[in-house]
């Protein structure tokens, strides 16, 4: 089967999946709340083994993920915009531990139909990779964002993504966050642990802020740690390509793939902003002092430099 015609049938379960979409609730996995559907389904997951030369891009939902796996599927395909729209993002780089009702593909399932190297997406907090991946010393990308900007980004999402758990009010979401009750469990802990880990791991420890600040100069980087060489036309090409405006009209990278019932694109474009900064708009200045606090507590032990504005 061609990976053209595995993104119709992709988009074609999920609508025959439809029936069974719900809002799964979180059931704790060693502790991280994740979603039923993943939680019982964890132990094939944990027992993936990857090939040595598959990539991880490991991020907390929201964080620049499909960003970064645009970049690299580009990188790998020296700019090559058509090949890179051979199919949606999830068929080019699956979800390592996404389990949805059948006949939707799980993220195993794909992997299995790919061969290596793959480029597989986790959400995963960096206990709860296969350890696969650390004995074959698989290269791993982590993309963090600032807490702020990463949880504005998360509760839209959560609005309009049907299997996520209901968001409720902003108020209260703000502390289910705090609290690290969300789905893939605690950002503090999440950005900490791949944070402590990198030197050992051999993880590239990528920014948000920093890829909106100078993308061009973080897609080398992220060139350099993969060990490959582009032409410098290639590399502006492909900060071109990546650029919020082109993902935002790219059906092959918006999420524009995936329809109701799972994400409703009239309540929020999965492509929804792409800035710096927007938390401005949502917290109050009461709610950014109180997060502020709590945040200065919970990441005391760690100086992580991240960035609220650029
Ligand atoms: S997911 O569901 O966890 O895989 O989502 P993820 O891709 O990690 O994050 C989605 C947010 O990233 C923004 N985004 C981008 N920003 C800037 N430039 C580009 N090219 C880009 N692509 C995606 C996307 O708009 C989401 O952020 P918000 O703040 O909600 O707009």
């Amino acid at each position: 089967m061609s990976e053209k015609e595995e993104e119709i049938s992709y988009s074609e379960a999920i609508q025959k999946a439809s029936a069974s979409i719900t809002r799964f609730p979180l059931i704790p996995v060693r502790g991280v709340p994740l979603m039923s559907c993943i939680a019982q389904n964890w132990d094939p997951i944990w027992a993936f083994r990857p090939d040595p030369s598959d990539l991880l891009i490991a991020t907390y939902p929201k964080a620049g993920t499909t960003w970064t796996q645009e970049i690299v599927d580009l990188l790998i395909h020296n700019g090559d915009a058509e090949v890179c729209k051979r199919a949606p993002t999830p068929v080019r780089s699956p979800f390592l531990e996404i389990h949805s009702p059948p006949p939707i593909p799980s993220g195993l399932d794909l992997l299995k139909t790919m061969d290596p190297p793959r480029v597989i997406k986790t959400h995963l907090p960096f206990q709860l990779v296969p350890p696969g991946f650390w004995e074959n010393k698989c290269k791993a990308i982590y993309v963090a964002r600032n807490a702020k900007d990463n949880l504005v980004s998360y509760y839209h999402f959560d609005c309009m993504n049907k299997t996520q758990p209901e968001p409720g009010p902003w108020d209260g979401y703000i502390h289910k966050f705090m609290r690290g009750e969300l789905s893939w469990g605690s950002w503090y802990d999440h950005v900490k642990g791949y944070w402590v880990e990198r030197e050992k791991r051999n993880i590239l420890y990528v920014f948000y802020e920093d890829m909106k600040e100078n993308p061009r100069r973080e897609v080398e980087r992220i060139m350099r740690y993969l060990d490959m060489s582009v032409s410098d036309e290639v590399i502006s090409k492909i900060v071109e390509l990546t650029s919020f405006k082109n993902m935002k009209e790219n059906p092959m990278a918006n999420y524009s793939c995936v329809p109701a019932p799972v994400f409703d694109h009239s309540i929020s474009l999965f492509m929804r902003k792409g800035e710096v900064g927007d938390w401005k708009n949502h917290f109050t200045p009461e709610q950014s002092k109180m997060f502020d606090e709590d945040y200065e507590k919970q990441m005391k032990d760690v100086n992580i430099p991240f960035r609220t504005l650029i």
